[in-house]
């Protein structure tokens, strides 16, 4: 988080990868419990808040062509912290959209996130993380993690998050194919594959090796984790999109350690031990027409070192 002024604040909002995504069972509020090990890596957008004289939300986007109100993610996260604080202040929103959208990415979820957490700095709020991570609840089921990042475990709707801690970092090569991918309806097209599915036994959750030994978040090791990764709307996906099966197989061709889909797609992550391999990894792949392709590192926050 970077204050610019007194009265303007610009923080990164960091896009996302579900290393595990198991979607269980149906809620009666039409939402579906999850289960899913989130990770955030360093490609980011970027989200400028700046209070101004005037009155109402103004919201303005570079590098894509997003609404600017409230069917913005950002712009109704700002609309709840107003009237939780019961503030009618003038604000300028602008955020510098560097995530794909519709992408699996939690792109607009981040921004949202973000913003409430320059919000409540700009306001002085003092609220604490699990009270930003509520108001974010109300604004979309993704936005509590962001709150939580690097490394959490999700369950729930996602408002039931548990920080882990993962060593260390990896390199991700994301594809995107230029589909966009809306998530309502990628979990009625998997409601719809499971209901013709007659006797289908739930596939039992993984058992996550934990490092109980450690203070603080559950260490997680990346070489455990690696054979874990799967994501329940990957097979569904792959066949709506047979490119996003083509991107899987072509990544692992290219020495991915693990290739996957990201959340309800459409972007397809590889794994790499190090940037060099994801970036020979990449070459030629922004070629194919419609494609996209980005390296990144993944965040991690190293355990504080104990001196004593
Ligand atoms: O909470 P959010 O608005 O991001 O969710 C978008 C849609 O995704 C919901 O309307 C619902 O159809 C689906 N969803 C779900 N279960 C979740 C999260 C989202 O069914 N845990």
């Amino acid at each position: 988080m970077r204050r610019v002024t007194s009265h303007s604040i610009e923080v990164a909002a960091p896009g996302k990868v579900n290393l595990i995504l198991r979607v269980l069972d149906r809620r009666p509020d039409g939402y579906h419990n999850l289960w899913s090990v989130m990770h955030t890596f360093e490609f980011a957008d970027t989200v400028v808040v700046e209070f101004n004289g005037r009155s109402g939300i103004r919201l303005t986007c570079e590098g894509a062509d997003l609404p600017t109100d409230s069917a913005n993610l950002a712009y109704r996260a700002a609309e709840r912290v107003l009237a939780r604080v019961r503030r009618r202040k003038g604000l300028r929103l602008h955020v510098r959209k560097r995530l794909p959208v519709s992408a699996g990415l939690g792109g607009g979820s981040s921004d949202a996130a973000a913003t409430i957490q320059a919000l409540a700095a700009l306001l002085d709020t003092g609220w604490s993380r699990s009270e930003m991570a509520q108001l974010g609840q109300e604004v979309g089921s993704d936005v509590p993690f962001f709150f939580y990042g690097p490394t959490a475990l999700v369950e729930g709707r996602g408002e039931q998050v548990t920080p882990l801690q993962l060593e260390a970092e990896r390199w991700l090569l994301l594809v995107n194919p230029g589909v966009a991918i809306s998530t309502p309806w990628a979990y009625e097209r998997l409601a719809a594959v499971r209901a013709g599915q007659v006797g289908r036994m739930p596939g039992r959750l993984p058992r996550l090796a934990v490092d109980h030994g450690v203070e603080g978040p559950q260490l997680v090791k990346w070489h455990d984790l690696l054979p874990l990764i799967e994501n329940d709307f990957a097979p569904v996906m792959e066949r709506e999109y047979p490119v996003l099966r083509e991107i899987r197989e072509l990544l692992l061709t290219r020495g991915a350690q693990t290739a996957m889909l990201a959340g309800s797609g459409a972007t397809v992550f590889g794994v790499f031990g190090n940037e060099r391999s994801a970036r020979i990894a990449a070459e030629g792949l922004d070629r194919r027409s419609g494609w996209k392709a980005w390296v990144t590192r993944t965040q991690w926050n190293p355990a504080p070192v104990c001196l004593g």
